[in-house]
């Protein structure tokens, strides 16, 4: 006889999330571990989990026999067990259930279980990640990852898309070289993937509407709460969808997912709420309302050229105030190959700024990882006034505290399209006027030279991001894709890519061509989205078992 089998023999296995109200005064076995076991003095109340979701089973010591006492008595932390008993309405709480207990029998009995209920450190954690993911926190948020994974999957295959899978080890880039990772392939050197954009642009030769959902690799040097090396993104792409298609159909999707996390996921959402430590917590009806602004569509959108006012004017507004405090600020700068440093009056460090005549200058390091760096584990000091000191200009990228403050503005996600072409990448279109011409931005038109990038032409690209409310940061990037062959091989030619790898993929231009588009959602940047907030901030190494970041690729 199996194992199962013998188990079984007293009573029926249910999954703790699976018991409802046909189960009440029934006998069932719930098979998993020891998540706490507080009580004692003749009787404990057991907190079992298997995985889907914890119940209470309590045990009275003159109602066992001494030898299943002395079997619940000795059992610690994280102990394997199989618990009988009758399922019992909980007397507080509607729709929870308890176990009044029958039986246990123990598979393996565990007394030193490392992760304890005392506050440890990140790096315990994480080297202790093939335990700690057993957290009520962290087991919720999984089960959050997992919710979506299916979400996802329904909303594409309800809408006729087709799911494929690209390639993981490719010839060439398709987000740019600087974050590659090489691979030997038998005596040639391969990438692995950063995007299966260019693959996925094939496939609608072939199925008209595709989307593509596996690991992604990039060499990034950040060490922020939003990046990982390997990443899992979904990317979608459609024939003849033109941007706004694209965007329509983006907040769609995350309207749907979210209405889904909320139809299904509230016991896993209670889970990380109630892991909150704070006095003055909201009540968990409040703490989920931050998710319901967004079931509705559309979502807000702007153009690039307009978030260059409003992250100036926070700047500046966050520079009166630091002013105040700090009358003079001290810059570092690289004077041939000496390193000077050099104290500057504010007006006199943002005239220069504005002047363009301290591009040499390098804000010190402290200052520069102000604006990339925000992961809270270096407990470092860390200066934003530097960066505030300088605007921001025409043509630059957004740090993660500009995407903090265009998604601070609203209470759902917002696109951001309509980029300089220089910062984007090649397969993006050019936005075009009636007549098919290249259209200057008119912000860009009306800005001073000094807020304007070195080179930038004014001109702009079809491509959207959404950067999702409380910190999220983006959390799709996406585009109309360049469908003018001859625009598309200039492209190529001024992006200096490797035209013979690039065949290929012309070639699907070149037989058949059609408007689209597509994007690429990040599923750690999303699911932290979803279960973190403002005061509630989800670090991305929780979203995935196990995460690979800047030098972290153990367990
Ligand atoms: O904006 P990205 O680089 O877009 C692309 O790769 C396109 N080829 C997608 C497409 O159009 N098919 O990346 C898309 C998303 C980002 O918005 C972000 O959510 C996620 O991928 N992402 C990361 N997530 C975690 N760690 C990283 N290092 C990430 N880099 C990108
Ligand atoms: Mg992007």
């Amino acid at each position: 006889m199996s194992e199962t089998q013998s188990m079984s023999e007293t009573a029926p296995h249910v999954r703790i999330r699976a018991i409802g109200p046909e189960h009440l005064a029934q006998r069932v076995q719930v098979r998993g571990w020891l998540r706490n076991k507080p009580g004692g003095k003749g009787r404990y109340f057991l907190w079992l989990r298997d995985g889907s979701g914890e119940i209470q089973a309590i045990v009275e010591e003159a109602k066992v026999s001494p030898e299943q006492w002395q079997l619940v008595d000795e059992i610690g932390i994280e102990s394997s067990i199989v618990v009988d008993g009758i399922v019992r309405a909980h007397p507080k709480n509607e729709d929870e259930y308890e176990l009044e207990f029958q039986r246990i029998r123990v598979i393996q009995s565990v007394s030193d279980y490392p992760i304890g209920k005392k506050e440890h450190g990140t790096e315990f954690l994480m080297k202790n990640r093939h335990l700690w993911l057993r957290g009520k926190r962290q087991s919720a948020i999984l089960r959050i990852r997992s919710e979506i994974h299916k979400a996802w999957a329904d909303f594409f295959h309800d809408r006729g898309f087709f799911r494929v899978d690209t390639p993981i080890f490719t010839p060439n880039a398709c987000e740019g070289t600087t974050t590659l990772f090489e691979v030997e392939y038998h005596g040639d050197t391969v990438y692995l993937s950063q995007s299966g954009q260019l693959y996925n642009e094939a496939d609608i030769g072939a199925l008209g509407q595709v989307y593509c959902f596996g690991p992604t690799f990039r060499a990034e040097k950040s060490k922020t709460r939003r990046h990982l090396l390997e990443f899992w993104m979904l990317e979608m792409e459609a024939a003849y969808y033109d941007m706004h298609d694209n965007i329509r159909f983006q907040e769609e999707m995350i309207a749907f997912t979210v209405g889904r996390i909320l139809e299904r996921c509230m016991p896993d959402l209670h889970d990380i709420w109630s892991a909150v430590r704070s006095d003055d917590k909201r009540s968990f009806e409040d703490w989920v309302a931050r998710l319901r602004p967004s079931l509705a569509t559309p979502y807000p959108r702007m153009r690039y050229g307009e978030t260059i006012e409003l992250i100036n004017g926070e700047r500046e507004r966050y520079l009166q105030e630091y002013q105040e405090q700090f009358p003079k600020a001290t810059i570092a700068f690289e004077d041939g190959s000496l390193r000077a440093m050099k104290k500057l009056t504010w007006d006199e460090l943002r005239e220069a700024w504005l002047a363009c005549t301290i591009k040499e200058f390098q804000a010190s390091g402290k200052a520069a990882a102000a604006s990339d760096d925000d992961d809270d584990d270096s407990g470092a000091e860390k200066s934003a006034a530097l960066p505030a000191a300088r605007p921001f200009r025409w043509g630059e990228d957004y740090g993660a505290p500009d995407e903090t403050l265009i998604g601070a503005q609203f209470d759902r996600p917002v696109f951001v399209s309509n980029f300089p072409i220089e910062i984007k990448g090649f397969y993006f279109k050019d936005e075009l006027d009636d007549s098919g011409e290249r259209v200057i931005d008119p912000v860009f038109a009306a800005l001073p030279e000094g807020l304007k990038e070195e080179g930038m032409s004014g001109y702009t690209v079809m491509g959207s991001d959404l950067i999702g409310s409380e910190g999220a940061g983006e959390m799709i990037g996406g585009s109309q894709r360049e469908d003018d062959t001859e625009r598309l091989f200039e492209k190529v030619r001024h992006h200096q890519l490797p035209e013979d790898e690039f065949q290929w993929y012309l070639d699907c231009r070149r037989f058949g061509n059609v408007p689209h588009s597509g994007f690429g959602i990040g599923l750690e940047r999303f699911t932290a989205w979803v279960c973190g907030g403002t005061d509630t901030p989800v670090h991305i190494r929780e979203v995935i078992t196990f995460p690979r970041m800047l030098h972290q690729y153990r367990p």
